[in-house]
């Protein structure tokens, strides 16, 4: 199994609606290369009107899908209403367990694998939102919980109410604000997930020219800058699992083959030692209300 998702946030922006079958493409030819961990949201819709849009792509694709789809790990998430929507956040009891209905139905499932706090709201306390997943887990509606965009003592204090299993966090050449919470999650045994790998949709196809030593090391081994950058955050520890974004078969099959790829120690040193840019990617997004 490849110790790679498949992010599927861009299938659902405004120039892709009218592309549904190479989006429905693209996330089969993810699970026909091994790919057996799909992050989607109910948020990732191309307007506030098509909460879920995302996440019935990702149940179409699995039912059609020839293979297993039960060996596939499905994430959502919830507390983000969408993010043209104001307020966009809604952490109480009541609206993470209508998201999370909404998302059992959108996924045509009984049961969500992985279920995220997307971002926590501001106006609740944060243990209290995690305390309305692990309720959602006890009813049987959640197999596992994860929180994103999270710092080090807002984990601390979740794993105090419930079991934590991922932590999604942005992480990349560019941004690497999450180094503190992935050390924390490699001690805690959590699974880490760097969100947007590649600095971003808009900004992806800049990770050669950006990043010199990144182009460098692609084309000592023959192979893309997106390999190289994923079996970079793979070294990061085995608690790692990027989830690159895709759009389209070419780039996920090719995103997927980074498993195999080998750096040596000169060429991770000298990854390792580029400048990222900034702290985040959605500085404003990132606001922290009271923990307890
Ligand atoms: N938790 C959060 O708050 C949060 C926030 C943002 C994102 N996320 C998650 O993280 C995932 C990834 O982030 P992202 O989609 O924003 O950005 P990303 O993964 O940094 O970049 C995605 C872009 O990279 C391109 N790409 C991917 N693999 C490639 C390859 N091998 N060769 C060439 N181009 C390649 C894709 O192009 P094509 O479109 O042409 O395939 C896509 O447009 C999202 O899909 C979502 O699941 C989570």
């Amino acid at each position: 199994m490849a110790p790679i998702g498949l992010g599927a946030m861009p299938m659902s922006w405004p120039d892709m609606v009218e592309q549904r079958d190479r989006a429905l493409d693209t996330i089969t030819a993810a699970l026909d290369a091994g790919c057996r961990h799909i992050d989607t949201s109910n948020a990732y819709a191309p307007d506030r009107h098509s909460v879920g849009h995302n996440e019935a792509l990702v149940a179409e694709a699995l039912r059609a899908w020839s293979g297993d789809a039960g060996d596939v790990v499905v994430a959502t998430k919830g507390g983000l209403v969408n993010t043209d929507a104001v307020p966009d956040r809604d952490g109480s009891a009541a609206g993470l367990r209508r998201a999370c209905e909404a998302s059992l139905i959108a996924l045509d499932t009984d049961r969500i694998d992985l279920y995220y706090l997307h971002r926590a709201d501001p106006t609740h306390p944060f243990v209290a939102q995690v305390e309305h997943l692990e309720a959602l887990r006890a009813d049987g509606l959640i197999g596992a919980i994860g929180l994103s965009n999270i710092s080090v003592e807002q984990l601390d204090a979740a794993m105090r109410v419930a079991p934590i299993s991922a932590v999604q966090n942005e992480y990349s050449p560019r941004f690497r604000e999450g180094a503190e919470v992935l050390t924390a999650t490699a001690d805690a045994g959590i699974a880490f997930l760097p969100w947007s790998p590649f600095g971003g949709g808009d900004q992806a196809n800049e990770l050669g020219s950006r990043y010199a030593p990144f182009a460098e090391v692609a084309g000592e081994h023959g192979v893309s800058v997106y390999q190289v950058c994923l079996a970079w955050l793979l070294d990061l520890g085995e608690h790692v699992i990027p989830i690159p974004g895709s759009t389209r078969r070419r780039t996920i099959e090719d995103s997927l083959a980074a498993w195999s790829l080998e750096l040596t120690d000169e060429q991770r040193a000298a990854l390792d030692a580029t400048e990222p840019e900034g702290t985040s990617q959605y500085p404003d997004d990132m606001e922290v209300g009271p923990i307890r």
